[in-house]
Formats: C-alpha cells, sequence, structure tokens
C-alpha cells in the first residue's frame, strides 16, 4: 500500500529476482547469496560512517541507513540487501532503557524479574519507528530489482537481553525465569511477539520483501522446551507476517535438533548453521527452502578449501525446493571483504552451470 508495493514499483521488480523465486521454491537461473551480517564492521567504508556515531543513534539517521545497506550490495553483488539496524531497535524505540555498548553488546537497564516489570514493553506502532519507514522506503527505491530483507529479534532472543540484562553464553537467568515463573514468561514473550509482528509489519509495509525472524540464541533450549515455552510465541510472530504476502526465514544458531520445529513454527526458509550437514538440514524441514551454511570462520582458509566447502553445500542445496546460500552465521568482523566478493562470484559461477 505504498508506492514500492505498487505494481511496477521497486517490490514488483523484485518479485522475480533470484533470491524471491528460491524462498519461494521456483526455479531459478543460479543459487542467490547474500551475507547475514553484510552491512557491518568488515567493511572499511563501513568504519569510516560510523565513526564518532553510536550504533543506535545510526540506526534512526535514514540517510546513514540507506547508505550503509547499499554498501555490501555495492561492493559484493550480493543477490539480497538486510536493513541496517539491530534486534534492540524495536525496544529502544518504544522507551525501553538499553545500550550498545562497544565490545560487549547490547546492555538493558532494568532487567525482567516479575510481571510488573513488563510495564517497559508497550505495543510499538509505526510512529514510533518514523526512521526505519522513511529508510526501507529509500533503500527498496536505491535497490531497484535488488529485493529488501527486513528482520526483527524473536521472542526467546530478545528476552534473553531483558532478563539477563546484556549478552549472555548460558541464559541461566532466562531459563530460571522461563522455568520458575511462567506466567511471567508468556506473557513476556506474547508481548515480544506482538512487537516483533508490528516492527516487521512496518517494515514490509514500506517495501521490504521478504524478512528474517532472527532467534540467535534459540539453540541453547532443548527441543522439547523450545516447544512449550518458545515456539508458540515464533509462531505468533510468523502467523502474523504470513498475512503480509512475503517469504519468511527463521534462522538461530546452533539449532541443529530445532530445526524441524522451526520450520513447522510457520517459516518458508529454515536458516541452518555450518554445524549441520546441509543435506541433513534439509531433511529435516521437510520441503521447505535453506538457507546457509558455510562457516564463517571458513573465509580465512585457502581459496580452494572455501571453493571446495563451498561446491559441497551448493550441491547439496540442489535437493531442497529452494536453496539461498549464507554463512551459517554472520560476517565476523576481521573478515577480509575482497574474500566474499570472490565468494559471491563463485556461487553464482558454480550455481550457473
Ligand atoms: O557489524 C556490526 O556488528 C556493527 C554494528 C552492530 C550491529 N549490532 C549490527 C547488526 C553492533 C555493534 C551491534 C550490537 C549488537 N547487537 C551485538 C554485538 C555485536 C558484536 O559482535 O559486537 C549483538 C550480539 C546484538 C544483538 C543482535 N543484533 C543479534 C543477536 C542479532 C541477530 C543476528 C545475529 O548476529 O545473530 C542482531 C542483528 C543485527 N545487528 C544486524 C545488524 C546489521 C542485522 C542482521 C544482519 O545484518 O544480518
Amino acid at each position: 500500500t505504498n508506492d514500492a508495493n505498487h505494481p511496477g514499483g521497486a517490490a514488483a521488480a523484485a518479485h522475480d529476482s533470484a533470491f524471491l523465486r528460491a524462498c519461494r521454491g521456483e526455479p531459478v537461473p543460479y543459487t542467490p547469496v547474500w551475507f547475514m551480517r553484510q552491512a557491518g564492521r568488515a567493511l572499511p567504508e563501513y568504519r569510516a560512517l560510523r565513526e564518532g556515531t553510536p550504533m543506535l543513534e545510526t540506526c534512526t539517521r535514514p540517510e546513514q541507513v540507506v547508505e550503509i545497506t547499499m554498501q555490501p550490495v555495492r561492493r559484493y553483488g550480493v543477490d539480497a540487501a538486510i536493513l541496517y539496524s539491530d534486534i534492540m531497535v524495536p525496544l529502544k524505540a518504544i522507551g525501553v532503557d538499553l545500550d550498545i555498548v562497544p565490545g560487549t553488546g547490547p546492555v538493558v537497564a532494568h532487567r525482567v524479574r516479575e510481571l510488573s516489570d513488563l510495564d517497559q514493553l508497550r505495543p510499538l506502532e509505526a510512529a514510533d519507528v518514523p526512521y526505519v519507514s522513511a529508510a526501507v522506503g529509500e533503500v527498496v527505491r536505491t535497490l531497484g530489482s535488488t529485493p529488501l530483507i527486513g528482520f526483527t529479534g524473536a521472542p526467546f532472543t530478545l528476552a534473553s537481553y531483558l532478563v539477563e540484562g546484556g549478552p549472555s553464553r548460558d541464559h541461566t537467568a532466562t531459563k530460571a525465569l522461563m522455568y520458575g515463573a511462567p506466567d511471567v514468561w508468556h506473557e513476556l514473550l506474547a508481548r515480544l511477539a506482538r512487537i516483533s509482528a508490528n516492527f516487521l509489519r512496518v517494515q514490509v509495509e514500506a517495501g521490504a520483501s521478504a524478512v528474517q525472524l532472527f532467534d540467535s540464541w534459540a539453540g541453547s533450549l532443548a527441543p522439547a522446551d523450545y516447544d512449550a515455552y518458545v515456539r508458540p510465541h515464533s509462531e505468533a510472530v510468523l502467523a502474523e507476517v504470513g498475512t503480509l504476502g512475503v517469504p519468511r526465514i527463521h534462522f538461530g544458531v546452533g539449532t541443529g535438533e530445532l530445526l524441524g520445529s522451526m520450520a513447522a513454527a510457520g517459516a518458508d526458509v529454515v536458516g541452518v548453521d555450518w554445524r549441520v550437514p546441509l543435506r541433513d538440514g534439509i531433511e529435516r524441514v521437510a520441503g521447505r527452502a535453506v538457507q546457509g551454511n558455510l562457516d564463517p570462520a571458513l573465509v580465512f582458509a585457502p581459496w580452494e578449501i572455501i571453493a571446495d566447502k563451498s561446491r559441497s553445500i551448493l550441491a547439496a542445496g540442489r535437493s531442497a525446493p529452494g536453496h539461498i546460500f549464507n554463512l551459517g552465521h554472520g560476517v565476523l568482523p576481521t573478515t577480509d571483504p575482497d574474500v566474499l566478493t570472490r565468494l559471491v562470484d563463485f556461487v553464482h559461477a558454480e550455481s550457473a552451470r
């Protein structure tokens, strides 16, 4: 319902892109490729632009967001852009007291322990994030036929920051709340699900033509606990986005045992990390497209090794209804950008044969 989504607009041009065709499980001329965290610290032009501005402030400046989002598209020739933002942006936008501390990550002032702590989580409306709508609209116009992926954090991963107060290895406070106060837990995740669904809606209405739900830390959960305490809430997000008609990618790290459940939660595409052979991942998500799954550290290996591994991943990907080549998690900060450029060319050439 805006310019970007009108027939003949940018979103219509993106509709037949290799990326969106692969998401829908349609035949493609070559395997599309993009990289999680492609916009960011690995790029010198990004570091130059960010100098002196806090990360979360950059996210509220559409002009800079557009430029940073475009940088990896120009440099690498990837088949999709992902909006430069962070999973904490919608929470900051509704007034949650949080910061991104360089070298640490997201830090939240008031940890969630009881129902009254949830007062800080009011619903998010489009009016809370005008800079996101503005940036998405301008990115989509600039991209032309290259699709833009919108994204949000999944309820569990967002909850882990709110409960721990920051990054966590073991998620002990998160699990203590989950098991010890299930009423608080489910209300927390239900509120986060609404916020995430609305944040995705804002991006799609502004022109994003696919979305990714990042449940980065869901891999810390046993499958039965994922199903009981987490999946219903991710399912709510994906179901609501399903009404918008764009493909939904669902991703987490270390989720080998959860892939079937994450697919069934309502994903069109399931992200697979490098710990799971792609062929096994494809079997576990029965009938869905997959995204992945080169080890992000593998791009530091000699080129012939990178090429061999990528060739195997492309071969495995042929047994899926759709395959989007990606790393198994984000681009590491010290990655050589020239290797990623070469990798994009390789994926395109190798898969077009
Ligand atoms: O390139 C950069 O990392 C610099 C900019 C930056 C982002 N987030 C961009 C981002 C910074 C400093 C952050 C803070 C942050 N937020 C961290 C610490 C990052 C670090 O390594 O220092 C973390 C862990 C978060 C929380 C977060 N943000 C998660 C768990 C995710 C999901 C993706 C993932 O890595 O698991 C995000 C999303 C995110 N942060 C994106 C970007 C550009 C979008 C996803 C993408 O581009 O693929």
